[in-house]
């Protein structure tokens, strides 16, 4: 029984938006006079907004941290306090990115954006290769099944096929946007 399976699906959807977004960066300053990240930096937002910190972090935060936690489930180190940091440091990025918009200041944009990448795509690998088996080894057989009901309930609560079926399509779309213009 896996406890963060269901986590890094997530994580892959986060980081097509973070290759996307570094994309629409690198096009929009080499052709200043289209520049298309601004365009499209609010779908980013939301996406980032509304996907990876309220859907995602509900779980991540929320839940599966907060099993972490319990003493004796991580034993030789815990990487969490760090996680956390990274999760403000990321917030504080988007809040850049907020800024620029409303400036219409295409190289701070394009500037945070490329962090924001960076520092997801990091933070991603560590979570998927370090801090989730640690957790898969320490957390009980009785505790994933906790976990996992409270996942299922969140899921439910927040109506996952539903944000799913609505990023995944703006995706495809940012996507296809893109190429038309880059080709
Ligand atoms: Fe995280
Ligand atoms: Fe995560």
């Amino acid at each position: 029984m896996l406890a963060t399976e269901n986590l890094m699906k997530e994580h892959q959807l986060i980081l097509k938006y973070v290759d996307l977004m570094e994309r629409y960066a690198a096009f929009s300053l080499k052709h200043p006079d289209a520049p298309l990240l601004l365009e499209k930096a609010a779908c980013f937002i939301d996406f980032i907004h509304e996907f990876a910190d309220h859907f995602h972090h509900a779980k991540e935060e929320d839940i599966l941290f907060r099993y972490l936690g319990v003493p004796g489930v991580l034993t030789h180190c815990n990487p969490v306090p760090q996680m956390l940091m990274e999760h403000d440091k990321a917030r504080g990025y988007v809040r850049n990115m907020e800024q620029a918009v409303q400036e219409k200041a295409l190289t701070t944009l394009a500037d945070n954006a490329a962090q924001y990448a960076r520092l997801l795509t990091e933070h991603i690998y560590k979570e998927d290769n370090i801090l989730y088996p640690m957790g898969e080894a320490g957390l009980s057989d009785q505790a994933k099944t906790a976990l996992l009901k409270e996942y299922a309930q969140t899921d439910e609560r927040l109506d996952s096929p539903a944000i799913w079926a609505k990023y995944e399509a703006l995706c495809a779309e940012l996507g296809l946007a893109l190429d038309a213009l880059a080709n």
